[in-house]
């Protein structure tokens, strides 16, 4: 559920003209919709409402100020994996307390500022990184919490690349090494064992393997307080997945049914890392048709001046975002179609980028309605892992970010200038 849709022909977020948007704050640009990822935070925040339960929103997802202040507001916690993404959580005013810290590469210096800043807890991947911990928090004379995150062995059935949770995954520790570096934690002065952290993955659509892997680490939560730790977080991650080509939400709340009973008898407070399911769809790519041309064999490009720099997904996961152009000439009401209607296509295009390469797509023999040279296209469900992994590449300026609310739009984050991609240069 998502609040753009067209009206006569027009695409609209919430209350506002997208091409009005795009004119003020040039293309590309990704628009967002502040009551699309505020509702969909508040329905995972609900759906898990009946045990003790934080919303960490994860801040890979998006890390835009505003939307950090605006869920910061319902009283979303965050979860971040970079001494970045904690300069950022507490800039836009995140309290400390809200914040767990997973990632499995931590530097001494990033540890440092974690703790240094009380967060709630460092979710740690490996003995090394425990004992890392233990060492700086002891010179510091500070405690740590520490939940360990557990690597299940589970396949969670998504792409390969964002499956966390095999055991030939980098991710966690198994279940067995945990057990042994509880016992050793027993020792610890200062960090300390607070609790378990599980994330098998993300854009996941099944419910079962989130229930397989919280069997496991329930079982594993049990044998740790019988050590006589006192267990009090249990962390179930994030990883819930999107619809790309229908709009309609995957229902958070089946996940909450199935996990509930293991969530009650955890008698832990629960934590939850969400990122797509709140922004994913929450955001759209907007950008203008450069060029249109034919190749060779006769097969037609729509050259954009968005691509892989802007919007990696299609590229790197071969990942399908619906596209359709901002003002539709037979003036569609509703949502934009993941296909033409029967007798609409009027165009088999691949949909491409600037940039120097030929993986630079965002769609590859897309049926759609015929564009030309200066008309907006819109790449939909782009909240998610868009502008947070759009890079300079080809020294290209990142696009500005805006968020909508209700009738109004601000330009969140300026678009980059020439000057900002040199200015580290010397
Ligand atoms: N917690 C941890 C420890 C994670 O590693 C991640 C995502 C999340 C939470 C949030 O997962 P989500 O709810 O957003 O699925 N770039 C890829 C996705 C990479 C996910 C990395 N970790 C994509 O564009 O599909």
């Amino acid at each position: 559920m998502d609040y753009f849709n067209y009206k006569n022909g027009v695409l609209y977020c919430e209350g506002v003209k997208v091409e009005e948007i795009a004119r003020k704050a040039s293309t590309p640009v990704y628009i967002y919709s502040a009551r699309t990822f505020t509702r969909h935070f508040l329905q995972i925040k609900e759906s898990f409402g009946s045990v003790p339960s934080t919303v960490c929103y994860s801040l890979k997802a998006n890390s835009n100020h505003d939307i950090i202040k605006r869920l910061n507001k319902f009283g979303a916690g965050f979860d971040i994996v970079s001494g970045g993404e904690l300069f950022r959580a507490l800039k836009a005013g995140a309290p400390a307390n809200r914040i767990v810290y997973a990632g499995v590469g931590k530097t001494d210096d990033e540890i440092e500022y974690a703790i240094k800043n009380k967060i709630l807890c460092f979710n740690s991947e490996s003995e090394e990184e425990v004992e890392n911990i233990e060492r700086i928090a002891r010179k510091l004379k500070k405690t740590a919490q520490i939940c360990l995150r557990v690597n299940p062995d589970v396949d969670p059935h998504t792409h390969v690349y964002i499956t966390t949770g095999k055991k030939e995954n980098k991710f966690g520790i198994d279940l067995i090494r945990a057990e042994q570096l509880a016992i050793r934690m027993k020792s610890y002065r200062f960090a300390r064992l607070k609790g378990l952290h599980m994330h098998i993955g993300s854009q996941i659509l099944e419910v079962a393997p989130y229930v397989e892997a919280l069997g496991k680490v329930v079982g594993l939560l049990d044998k740790l307080r019988a050590m006589g730790h006192q267990m009090e977080l249990l962390n179930i991650g994030g990883g819930f997945g999107i619809f790309y080509k229908e709009k309609t939400a995957r229902p958070v709340e089946e996940f909450a049914t199935a996990l509930m009973p293991m969530l009650k008898k955890s008698n832990c407070h629960i934590l939850l890392e969400p990122g797509r399911f709140i922004i994913g769809n929450a955001g759209i790519l907007v950008t203008k048709v450069l060029y249109t041309k034919q190749s060779g064999d006769g097969r037609v490009f729509v050259i954009c001046d968005a691509g892989m720099n802007t919007l990696i997904r299609p590229t790197l996961y071969g990942a399908f975002h619906r596209i359709w152009p901002a003002r539709d000439a037979a003036k569609i009401n509703g949502e934009a179609p993941a296909e033409p209607p029967e007798g609409r296509a009027l165009l088999t295009a691949d949909i491409v980028g600037p940039i120097c390469e030929s993986g630079d797509f965002f769609a590859k023999e897309r049926k759609m309605p015929a564009v030309k040279r200066g008309d907006l296209l819109v790449v939909f469900s782009a909240g998610a892992y868009g502008y947070s992994m759009s890079s300079n590449y080809n020294s290209q300026p990142r696009p500005a970010e805006t968020v909508v609310d209700n009738k109004k739009f601000r330009i969140t984050a300026r678009r980059e200038k020439y000057n900002d991609i040199t200015k580290l240069s010397s």
